[in-house]
């Protein structure tokens, strides 16, 4: 197994290192890897000019998987728009044609407290969210600034092709029939054509899914239903825009965004795994992240990319121990349990291990 890693910005190298200490626990035993660390985001930008250097795009691509930090951060936030990091971050999954993006959203019964929701409303929840990621508004043309009647003008553009939603729709019909069977898209059909036509092919793919549950909702309501009942969802599957927004509200039903994995497949399953939050700026340097939501996606990588089951239900068994122990970063910290730093927490993770 070739594994690439970009620890990229802020508290990217901090988790990262944590995830990676997680997977050196487990070599052996049928696991063996090689990691090759790279540059992505601000500190490629940095060291190369480039958010996404050719070395690291060679690394990438020779891989069979990578784990990705986080990029970003306020010293960037003005340099021209092809050198942000965020680009990097962009570009790799473009190039790789990572168009799956699974982001489960599970509460671990330990933490029915850290959620900022009351505990009968998120206890037992397990939604996952598929999310497009390589099309859409995000990488639409045109965009830009442009002058116009004497003011700038700001425009980007809403784009799906109907191969394009067909083959994200098929990731999440699939996940759904291994899961609860039920498959809620999420749109804005009564207002975006684009978003009609999502609608449509949906529907259409549903006829190859008979045992699966189809349902609509437009986006304004699913991020009410979200906080209002959260468990009436099974998997939910929704564009790139509208599924950055929803899974980061979803986090917070599992306590905090410090809890939440993310894979990105492409068609072979080939994939990038990275916690779903940023680069965290505001607690950068300070070894206080949590760094679950990495180690977390490290069993993602497990389970997706190597098809190794049993490690990573291992590792997710061993967040539920730690868990269980009272062992808390910041984010999820609440009387009576211990806090601990980054490391610390890495520490129980391999310890329960
Ligand atoms: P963010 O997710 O970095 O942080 C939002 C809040 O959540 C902050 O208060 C932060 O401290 C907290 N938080 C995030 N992860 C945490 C963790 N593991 N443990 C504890 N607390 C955590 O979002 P933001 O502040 O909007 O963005 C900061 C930078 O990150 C921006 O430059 C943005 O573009 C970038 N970003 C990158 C990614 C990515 O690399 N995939 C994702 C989102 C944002
Ligand atoms: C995420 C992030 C990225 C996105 C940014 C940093 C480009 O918010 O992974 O959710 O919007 O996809
Ligand atoms: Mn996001």
């Amino acid at each position: 197994m070739k594994i690439c890693v970009l620890p990229g910005d802020g508290i990217g190298p901090e988790i990262t290192e944590q995830a990676l200490r997680v997977l050196e626990a487990l070599r052996g035993d049928g696991l063996d890897f090689t990691v090759e660390k790279g540059l992505i985001g601000g500190c490629a930008v940095d060291a190369t000019g480039s958010p996404y250097p050719d070395a690291t795009a060679k690394l990438a691509q020779e891989a069979d998987a990578i784990l990705l930090g986080a990029v970003g951060g306020p010293q960037w936030d003005t340099l021209p728009r092809e050198q942000r990091p965020e680009r990097g971050l962009l570009a790799i999954r473009k190039q790789l044609n990572l168009f799956a993006n699974l982001r489960p959203a599970i509460l671990y019964p330990e933490l029915a407290n850290a959620s900022t929701l009351k505990p009968e409303v998120v206890a037992g929840l397990d939604i996952l969210i598929v999310r497009e990621l390589t099309g859409d508004i995000y990488f639409g043309q045109p965009r830009g600034i442009r002058e116009e009647n004497g003011e700038r003008v700001g425009f980007n553009t809403m784009v799906y092709s109907e191969s394009e939603i067909r083959r994200i729709g098929k990731v999440a019909f699939e996940a759904a029939r291994k899961r609860g069977k039920k498959l809620c898209s999420v749109d804005k059909m009564n207002v975006l054509e684009c978003t009609q036509l999502w609608r449509d092919v949906m529907i259409e793919l549903s006829a190859d899914y008979p045992d699966v549950e189809l349902s609509h909702m437009l986006v304004d309501n699913a991020a009410m239903q979200l906080v209002r009942a959260p468990k009436q969802f099974d998997v939910m599957v929704t564009g790139n825009m509208f599924g950055d927004i929803l899974s980061d509200e979803a986090s917070m039903l599992t306590g905090s965004i410090g809890m939440l994995p993310s894979a990105s497949l492409d068609a072979n399953n080939k994939g990038l795994y990275e916690p779903s939050h940023g680069s965290a700026p505001d607690i950068a340097g300070k070894g206080v992240a949590n760094p679950l939501a990495t180690i977390l996606s490290v069993a993602m990588m497990l389970r997706y990319t190597f098809n190794l089951e049993a490690p990573a239900a291992r590792i997710e068994m061993a967040v539920k121990k730690v868990l269980a122990a009272g062992y808390r970063t910041g984010d999820i910290y609440e009387a009576g349990t211990r806090r601990v730093g980054t490391k610390e927490m890495g520490d129980a993770v391999i310890a329960a291990l």
